[in-house]
């Protein structure tokens, strides 16, 4: 059985992967380098100052921007960010997560946050959801970000656990390679183009059903 479910935060427990994005497109259209949906599948989970390098990088002009350049463009993007944020409140609990954290809590799994965003505890707070945690890892807690496992065996490992004993929740690309790297149980939640990588699948969080997920992980360690 395992002991702990490790979750994303952006796109898995709330939506805010949708305003990361616009976000990032706003900043990106100052600087006059277009990005789009497919683009943005790089970006998830991807950290604040990296993600402004990829899309940096698609403009070779824009290469020679100074540290503090990037430091602006990077506060000004959460600025937007946390504007977009604002009205959020545990109505924005995606579907399904609600019940899978209750499902945790009632098994005695312990449940931490794996999230790269610097803003992780300010939306959890917003969403109502911060008594659930065990343990957050949040982009202050981790040198190397996703897809590097840091992590997810940065919360196994304050958790005491074993990371194969834990599984991993993610919508990202860069994520789930993070939870298969760290030798965890990854769940993947949304498109097979971008997550099959995946051990187990969902299309969206209202797929994310407790006992089947249990069943996938002791399939993948019988
Ligand atoms: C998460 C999101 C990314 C975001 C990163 C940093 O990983 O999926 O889209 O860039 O956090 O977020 P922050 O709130 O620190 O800018
Ligand atoms: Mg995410």
């Amino acid at each position: 059985f395992p002991q702990a479910f490790i979750y994303d935060l952006d796109g898995v427990i709330t939506d805010t992967a949708e305003f990361h994005f616009l976000a990032w497109q706003k900043i990106a259209s100052e600087l006059d380098i277009p990005i789009d949906r497919h683009f943005n599948e790089q970006l998830k989970g991807v950290g604040r100052m990296d993600s402004l390098n990829m899309i940096l990088k698609l403009n070779p002009a824009l290469s020679e921007l100074s540290e503090k350049e990037k430091q602006n463009w990077a506060s000004k993007k959460n600025e937007h960010y946390l504007e977009l944020v604002e009205t959020i409140d545990p109505s924005h609990i995606l579907p399904g997560i609600l019940e899978l954290l209750s499902a945790n809590k009632e098994k005695n799994i312990k449940i931490a946050l794996g999230s790269a965003s610097k803003n992780a505890r300010h939306i959890l707070g917003k969403l109502g959801l911060t008594a659930y945690f065990d343990y957050i890892v949040d982009a202050e807690k981790v040198k190397k970000g996703k897809p590097d496992p840091e992590t997810f065996i940065v919360a196994a490992d304050a958790l005491r656990l074993s990371c194969s004993d834990c599984i991993g929740i993610e919508d990202s690309t860069a994520g789930v390679e993070a939870i298969n790297a760290a030798n965890m149980f990854s769940v993947g939640v949304g498109d097979a183009a971008h997550l099959s990588e995946a051990d187990y699948l969902v299309s969206d969080t209202s797929k994310l059903v407790f006992e089947e997920i249990i069943e996938r992980y002791q399939q993948a360690n019988a």
